[in-house]
């Protein structure tokens, strides 16, 4: 299937590595031309480097806090300067801490609305007004299967990113009639460095090994094993693509089947 993805214009937010990488990779191997950002600039300019020598496309790429809505308006606007277009935006960050209710602050909810809820607000404010302007757009919000099945000790997690996927929904309703679709990507539990960071934290609390983290995980999972970053990126890629032209407002897992519900 030609996925039509040659000469778009994809910006990939939070993807020096884990799955906003897969993701930025994924756009690349079909023909997406790249704006890819992170905070810590020599990981992103190595992941910038790699994109560019495996696909041979032009990848922009540009140190980015994603909670501050200055430098997300300065990197949307330099990459459509660039680019003379923007198609697809996909909207990520890192992830919040692991803990109970009982153990979070104030602080930790303000944390986690900007890192997960704001950026995802900032990047729509920027890219909406110039996908409508073309009438066509793909914008993607990376968010977790806890929209679907709260997960124990995430309370920051499940609390915010419900607002991420009730905000995509809204704005799938308001931006259809401009062609501008827009949908959310629940990932499950995919192997990167927010999932080693998660475990370690686990088996610290709980005195066990990583081992015996992975293991309960993975009996939760029908299919049986973790999940790697590409197959994750697989349908991001074909949400943002000219053959998804009639899937908006959708929560999609990609999880081996742990959601439980229909
Ligand atoms: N992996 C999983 O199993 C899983 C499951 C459900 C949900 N998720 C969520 O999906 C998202 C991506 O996860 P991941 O596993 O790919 O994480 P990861 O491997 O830790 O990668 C996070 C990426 O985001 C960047 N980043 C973090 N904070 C940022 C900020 N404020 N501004 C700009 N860039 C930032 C990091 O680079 P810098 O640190 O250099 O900025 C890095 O490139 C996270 O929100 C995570 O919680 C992951």
């Amino acid at each position: 299937m030609d996925l039509g993805l040659k000469d778009r214009v994809a910006i990939v937010a939070a993807s020096s590595q884990g799955l906003g990488r897969a993701v930025a990779m994924g756009l690349a191997r079909e023909g997406a031309k790249l704006a890819i950002c992170a905070r810590t600039e020599a990981t992103l300019k190595a992941t910038a480097e790699e994109i560019c020598k495996a696909t041979g496309v032009e990848v922009f790429s540009k140190p980015v806090d994603v909670t501050s809505h200055d430098q997300v308006r300065a990197f949307v606007r330099e990459t459509s300067e660039r680019f003379g277009r923007l198609d697809i935006c996909v909207t990520n960050a890192g992830g919040p801490p692991a803990k109970p209710f009982s153990d979070t602050t104030v602080e930790d909810w303000q944390n986690g609305v900007n890192l997960n809820l704001m950026s995802a607000l900032y990047f729509a404010r920027e890219v909406l007004p110039l996908m409508q302007k073309r009438q066509w757009g793909r914008l993607i919000a990376i968010t977790s299967s806890a929209v679907k099945q709260p997960i124990d000790n995430l309370i920051l997690s499940n609390s915010v990113r419900a607002a991420v996927s009730g905000m995509a929904k809204s704005l799938s309703n308001e931006y259809a009639k401009d062609n501008v679709l827009v949908s959310n990507v629940c990932p499950g539990y995919t192997l990167t460095a927010r999932l080693d960071e998660l475990s370690a934290k686990l088996a610290s609390t709980e005195g066990v090994t990583l081992q015996k983290i992975q293991e309960r995980w993975t009996s939760q999972i029908p299919m049986g094993r973790l999940a790697q970053p590409e197959e994750f990126a697989n349908l991001v890629v074909f949400l943002a693509s000219e053959r998804s032209s009639y899937i908006t407002g959708v929560s999609i897992p990609v999880d081996g089947g742990f959601v439980k519900g229909v």
